[in-house]
């Protein structure tokens, strides 16, 4: 059992392979938070938490004339509210006579072997290899009887702790909850950085490191996605943390719609994190019997820097994650129509493009926006979901199969979330989109959002993808979202504070409907790129477009920042033309070829544009792609250098778990004149094994490579790329 309850101490010691996390049953029940980091046997660390008398800080009234105990200082498992805590808090219950506050002590646990089931959401899945056990620890609030149950799936091998709270009245009064964080996580100090990755559309997931100073510094969503602007999963690191030293914490929170994520250093230089749904427009009405389920947020740490903390992060999303046959099978190398056309296409120009996808090794070509209705720019048509014939004649049918006949699988992109008011859909029914009684609503790329918080609306959806799924051979959905939620109300909800919610998971029903009846399609996920880059939409996606910007050198950056909390079988990339169509910069083709091999791997092109040269580059480049999948996909992920501080070059590699093999990549990001000699520097090799290096001379140590590097050619110009493929040498 990974799971350790001591009625003597009233200990609760979570244990996995390389990490401990300890609570324990105090003075009064409250449940008071011990240790989270590097494994430690048989410690009860509550010697640690000192109490003080600490000025304007309350004390419970159980608590009698003991100055000494506030809820206010110590470090707690779950939050209360409204009772002597200031601390951001972590869950915010209005109650029957209007009072805002919530209480919990302890009520009682189970522990159990596997892990606890979520209906309705993604979460981790537990696979044969592993050991989950299960802690629920039920905090009450004497007065209302309303519980928080904390829940706790501890992956024993993985170093991951899942973590939720389901709300549960077992009051005789309705409540309202106004806030709940999935998880609240104190530390009893705070000498951290913290670290999130924040963007905007076609530039997303920057990395900011800041250190964490008094107050709250935090980030989250309000426009109803996880966001292009910020990402769900955050890092708390020791300020000494680089990518192969240090404690780090890693938050992921596996949700696609708002969110809010907080820390807190306090004043007695303590910290808070808390995590969940954020609470600005939401607001979810418990009746007593009824039952609120937060989503999961999946914790890990690592005493080893970043890196430690990616591969977790990598390995549990790899193997835990999603169910598509596509995270076993090669996936298809794709050729996408956006950027090849546009709304601009036929079934003759689409042919031409599909044959020459096919000549440069394409397995699937993908037909892009402006297939169906009358949609020939973005302002009409989402909604109406019936091929439009007089640009495909004969229709998706006859399309496909002339795909096949040229050796390739068929796509197709929908956009099923949408409507536009100019489309037959909304004119039959104008209450089926998000909106407010009496306000007229925000367009956003012209378009409005489907109801999907209504069953009616989700049924909708689901007819008209198994039709379109049923009518011709589709092998690939790429599922978009192309604008932020506002003006979110329901003609048919009672309590407009939680369609929201609601809408999210009227997406996952039908998203997880959709990928159990067509196991043979793979879904790539899509919001204007990475809008929807979260662990929530992995459960489904085994990969999401991760920008809508195509340049190489920006998707360095872009690349770099999704690396940290995601894997790169994730992260969809795209070989495109130059001039690139967002940046306007020129990048040689075999840079944007390294780039996009760092990803899925595939084009967003008319592929019958390319000269011959183009196309043999391609081709070449397609064959590489193939010989390395594996190696990128299931091998450990390093970054050698951030495009961030390293002005020369970036670099990063794969390297097989066995380290027998490894893939080094650099681009030169800037260059001066008669440069100096640069080295990149490796990681993770065997330091005594000797490695070949393809296309070089003689073999080299693990150790050399690490602590030396490989010289990079002075020669190289300005966004240049090359990739060392290495092998370990046979004794
Ligand atoms: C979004 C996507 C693009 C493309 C267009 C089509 O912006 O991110 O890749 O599919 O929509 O309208």
């Amino acid at each position: 059992m990974a799971i350790l309850y001591e009625s003597g101490k009233k200990t609760f010691t979570l244990q996995t392979q390389n990490t401990t996390y300890q609570m324990k049953i105090a003075q009064y029940g409250y449940v008071v938070h011990t240790y989270y980091g590097p494994k430690a046997e048989d410690e009860d660390f509550s010697y640690l938490i000192r109490h003080y008398d600490r000025g304007f800080s309350p004390n419970p009234y159980e608590a009698g004339n003991d100055r000494t105990f506030s809820l206010d200082v110590l470090p707690q498992e779950f939050s209360s509210c409204g009772v002597g805590d200031f601390r951001i808090s972590g869950i915010e219950v209005k109650n029957h006579d209007g009072s805002i506050a919530f209480c919990g002590t302890y009520a009682g646990h189970r522990i159990y072997p596997g892990k606890y089931g979520l209906e309705g959401m993604p979460s981790l899945r537990v696979r044969e290899e592993d050991h989950v056990d299960t802690l629920e620890l039920v905090l009450r609030d004497a007065v209302t009887g309303v519980e928080a149950v904390l829940l706790y799936g501890v992956f024993e091998e993985k170093d991951i702790i899942t973590r939720t709270v389901r709300i549960e009245n077992h009051g005789d009064q309705a409540v309202q909850l106004e806030k709940i964080m999935s998880a609240v996580l104190d530390f009893m100090d705070s000498d951290y950085d913290w670290i999130s990755f924040n963007g905007r559309h076609a530039m997303e997931r920057g990395m900011q490191r800041i250190p964490l100073s008094f107050g709250v510094q935090s980030f989250g969503s309000i426009r109803g996605t996880s966001s292009h602007q910020h990402n769900p999963f955050a890092v708390l690191c020791e300020k000494n943390a680089c990518e192969d030293y240090g404690n780090c914490y890693g938050f992921s929170f596996m949700y696609s719609g708002d969110f809010f994520c907080g820390a807190q250093k306090d004043p007695f230089e303590q910290t808070r994190v808390v995590m969940g749904i954020h609470p600005e427009h939401f607001s979810w009405s418990v009746k007593p019997g009824e039952v609120f389920q937060a989503p999961e947020m999946v914790l890990a740490f690592s005493e080893h820097g970043f890196t430690g903390l990616t591969h977790l992060y990598h390995d549990i999303y790899r193997r835990n994650l999603c169910d598509s046959i596509y995270m076993e099978k090669r996936r298809p190398i794709l050729l996408n129509s956006w950027e090849a056309a546009y709304f601009d296409f036929n079934y003759e120009s689409l042919i031409e493009i599909a044959k020459a996808s096919s000549e440069i090794g394409a397995d699937l070509f993908v037909l892009d926006d402006g297939w169906f209705g009358e949609r020939n720019s973005d302002d009409a048509a989402l909604g109406d979901w019936q091929v439009n014939e007089k640009k495909l004649p004969g229709g998706l049918k006859r399309l496909s199969e002339e795909i096949k006949r040229l050796g390739m699988d068929f796509g197709l992109w929908v956009e099923p979330e949408m409507v536009s008011e100019d489309s037959r859909l909304y004119r039959q029914h104008p209450d089926w989109c998000l909106h407010m009684q009496g306000r007229p609503s925000a367009r956003g790329r012209y378009q409005l959002v489907l109801d999907l918080s209504r069953k009616e609306v989700q049924d909708f959806v689901l007819d008209f993808m198994r039709n379109i799924l049923d009518e011709s051979d589709i092998t690939y959905i790429k599922w978009d979202m192309n604008r932020s939620l506002c003006n979110i109300g329901s003609a048919a909800a009672k309590e407009q504070g939680e369609v929201a919610h609601r809408y999210m998971l009227g997406v996952y029903r039908i998203l997880e409907e959709l990928t159990k009846e067509y196991p043979q399609v793979l879904f790539e996920g899509c919001s204007g790129g990475g809008g929807r880059f979260d662990a929530a939409m992995l459960y489904y996606h085994p990969q999401i477009w991760c920008s809508d910007n195509t340049d190489a050198i920006n998707r360095l950056k872009i690349q770099y920042g999704t690396s940290f909390g995601y894997p790169v079988s994730a992260m969809g990339a795209h070989v495109s033309v130059c001039p690139n169509h967002q940046t306007g910069r020129t990048v040689p083709l075999k840079t944007r070829g390294i780039v996009a091999m760092s990803g899925t791997f595939g084009y967003e092109l008319d592929a019958s544009r390319l000269d011959e040269e183009e196309k043999r580059q391609c081709r070449e480049m397609t064959e590489d792609f193939r010989r390395f999948q594996e190696l990128i996909f299931q091998g450990d992920y390093y970054r050698l250098t951030s495009p961030y501080e390293n002005g020369a070059f970036t670099a990063w590699a794969f390297v097989a778990k066995d380290k027998k093999s490894c893939l080094a990549n650099l681009v030169i990001t800037d260059c001066e004149a008669n440069d100096a000699q640069r080295y990149m520097r490796l990681r993770g090799l065997e330091k005594r094994q000797r490695y070949r290096i393809e296309g070089m001379e003689g073999s080299y140590s693990g150790q050399a490579l690490m602590q030396a590097g490989i010289p990079v050619p002075c020669g190289m110009k300005e966004y240049d790329a090359a990739w060392y493929y290495l092998t370990a040498e046979e004794i």
